[in-house]
């Protein structure tokens, strides 16, 4: 996605300058050509030569040091961007550019810019939460600027709060984001994709649940695939242990009545619905208020049926496209049968949990794709990463039927 793209990297001066050293690296690594311009106050934390030997080009100080005879530095580098990113974006820096001030190398480079600039704003919690930083953010983003949402952590300043620099990769994925929303030929551009992932849990009691040996991988990879196609998606995620992927709006739900309630309240906007989460089919009668004591010898549980989200989604289908999973141990194809019929799913991708390269926790897997009055499509062992990309292929060749 970056191969060959010119990154101009505006470093302003804040205690992350060095981070910003690593953020030339992660682009350069994926095949952008940086070319980097620093404020006075980012030459104080980070010497030039660190960016002009990482970027292999000459770093932008100075407005008035023209080297090359036949073009004016801070135009040329501003013509030369397809990208522009000012990180770290200090305070005084995107004010600058929230104003049209012009009065240095790196805001007058910005100025002449009419590439699509991505600003990382870093600084201390109560500098970012000043009104008139509040404002100047408001109108970067009025202004078209791409805003990124600094990390909350430990500052330099000792104390917890918002406004750290945000990891490098993360920069860099949200850039390719973008750069994947300008692709006019994605198949599912222009679509609507919503995923579950992850088991359920059901509350026993404050400090007890019941919930699967879902991790939420399949469901992860799916949101990442149909990103990667195109589609604007919705992740509603039931796991707490995987990194939330970029460029996906995500929604963190507990139980299946969260999920359910989330998955409704998506569905009708759905083009597409992948219930790649592992539900609960049962949960307890009575959630307990306070933490059950150990009593009694035996303890009897009663468990109530949940509500069949694929089902319902069947049952309220309109237009969607609706793709269930099946993990089974036994009779594969009779269940996977079944399901499709029974719940009106257009798709239902089966796997054996039994198997030691399929289902539950693993990194591969080997699924059967069952749809009505058609053979299987088998895909073999090979990544989640791969069969999720490969089920919405199948799913995009049948919704074309
Ligand atoms: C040690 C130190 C750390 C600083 N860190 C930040 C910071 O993280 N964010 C910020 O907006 N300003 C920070 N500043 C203040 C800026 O350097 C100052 O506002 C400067 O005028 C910014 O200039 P520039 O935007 O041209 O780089 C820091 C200053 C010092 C001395």
């Amino acid at each position: 996605m970056l191969e060959n793209k010119n990154v101009a990297l505006y470093v302003s001066g804040g205690i992350a300058v060095y981070k910003a050293a690593d953020l030339a690296r992660q682009f350069i690594k994926q095949g952008a050509n940086v070319k980097v311009a620093m404020t006075a106050s980012a030459r104080e934390f980070v010497s030039p030569l660190t960016f002009q030997i990482l970027s292999k080009h000459h770093v932008y100080t100075d407005t008035f040091d023209e080297r090359e005879g036949d073009q004016v530095s801070h135009i040329h580098l501003a013509d030369w961007t397809d990208i522009a990113v000012v990180a770290p974006a200090t305070a005084n820096t995107l004010a600058k550019l929230a104003n049209g001030i012009a009065d240095d190398f790196v805001s007058t480079a910005l100025m002449a810019t009419t590439a699509p600039v991505f600003v990382v704003p870093t600084m201390n919690s109560h500098m970012l939460e000043n009104p008139a930083t509040v404002r100047n953010l408001q109108q970067l983003e009025a202004d078209g600027r791409f805003v990124m949402e600094p990390d909350t952590g430990f500052l330099a300043e000792g104390y917890e709060g918002k406004g750290r620099f945000p990891e490098a990769v993360n920069i860099v994925e949200t850039v390719k984001g973008f750069l994947r929303t300008q692709l006019n030929n994605l198949p599912l551009k222009n679509k609507q994709v919503v995923v579950t992932a992850g088991g359920t849990k059901e509350r026993i009691d404050p400090v007890r649940y019941i919930t699967n040996d879902s991790s939420g991988k399949m469901g992860y990879s799916l949101a990442i695939a149909a990103r990667d196609l195109g589609a604007t998606v919705t992740l509603i995620s039931a796991s707490r242990q995987l990194v939330q992927p970029f460029g996906v709006a995500f929604v963190q739900v507990d139980s299946a009545k969260e999920m359910q309630e989330a998955v409704m309240q998506a569905y009708e906007q759905a083009d597409i619905v992948v219930m790649a989460a592992a539900v609960s089919d049962y949960r307890p009668s009575n959630q307990a208020v306070e933490k059950i004591k150990k009593n009694e010898a035996t303890m009897t549980l009663t468990l109530d049926k949940t509500t069949d989200i694929l089902a319902e989604l069947g049952k309220q289908k309109q237009h969607q496209f609706l793709i269930g999973f099946a993990a089974e141990t036994n009779n594969l194809e009779k269940y996977a049968r079944g399901k499709l019929k029974q719940k009106k799913a257009d798709m239902i991708v089966a796997n054996d949990v039994s198997k030691p390269h399929a289902g539950f926790n693993k990194d591969t897997n080997e699924v059967s794709i069952f749809m009505a009055d058609e053979d299987p499509i088998e895909l073999s062992v090979r990544s989640k990463q791969e069969i999720a990309t490969e089920i919405l292929r199948v799913a995009i060749n049948q919704m074309k039927k």
